[in-house]
């Protein structure tokens, strides 16, 4: 069905991510490729109405079958009103997360099983999956502290402030980044792993080349700012 691409990046908390969607993003604008960057919860309006429910300090505490649920919910607003449109006028469609996570913090994390999300997410999206994922991997220590270190600048330390899976704990972080390599080892095909304790630059680089094997269109390295 589509004839555009989609692209999602994935990881635990604190590995830069966000920061190379943005360079992913400015990569593919200025080859002259119409690309949409997006995320997860969220995405839409819908969505990230759902999203608000999720992921503020104050949201509380969710059963998992809930929570997945809900990450599912908005994940069907998103591909419905977003991701497969615009890859259906042909755009370049990149996430900074998809099904993935829910696979690694609902169900690494918080023990649900790898069988009931895979039901739940072939109710919502059928057989459609990501053409490439790149898994990004970091000690979780680190990467909590990284994170936790950005919350501070950004945070307006109230009770919506987005830090309640940061406030999980390492023994909870440490299942997640397991359970994102054991999802990079099922589904090889599509998955990449970065090594997140790398520079900005040499992630940018690595996923620009990953891009070029992959879809065999060469981009040219950006800077930010
Ligand atoms: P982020 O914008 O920092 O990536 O925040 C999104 C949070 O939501 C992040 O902590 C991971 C979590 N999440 C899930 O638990 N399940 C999901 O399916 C998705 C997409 C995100």
């Amino acid at each position: 069905m589509a004839k555009g691409v989609f692209i999602t990046l994935e990881g635990g908390e604190g590995t830069g991510k966000s920061t190379q969607v943005k360079m992913l993003g400015a990569a593919l604008a200025a080859a002259g490729l119409d690309a949409v960057m997006t995320r997860e919860p969220g995405g839409t309006d819908q969505a990230e109405r759902i999203r608000n429910l999720m992921i503020q300090r104050d949201a509380g505490n969710f059963d998992p079958l809930t929570e997945a649920m809900l990450m599912m919910s908005a994940r069907r607003e998103h591909l419905v009103n977003k991701i497969w449109p615009s890859m259906e006028q042909g755009k370049w469609v990149v996430s900074d997360r998809f099904v993935d996570s829910t696979r690694a913090f609902q169900g690494y994390g918080m023990g649900l099983d790898q069988g009931l999300i895979d039901r739940i997410y072939q109710m919502i999206a059928g057989d459609f999956q990501p053409d490439l994922t790149f898994v990004f991997d970091i000690d979780a220590e680190k990467g909590l502290s990284r994170s936790l270190k950005q919350l501070a600048v950004t945070a307006d330390k109230n009770e919506s402030t987005e830090d309640r899976y940061e406030r999980m704990g390492v023994p909870f972080h440490n299942r997640l980044r397991q359970g994102f390599l054991e999802i990079a080892k099922r589904f090889p095909d599509r998955c990449v792993i970065i090594d997140a304790a790398q520079d900005i630059a040499t992630i940018h680089g690595q996923i620009l080349k990953a891009i070029e094997a992959r879809f065999g269109i060469s981009l040219r390295e950006v800077k930010l700012g």
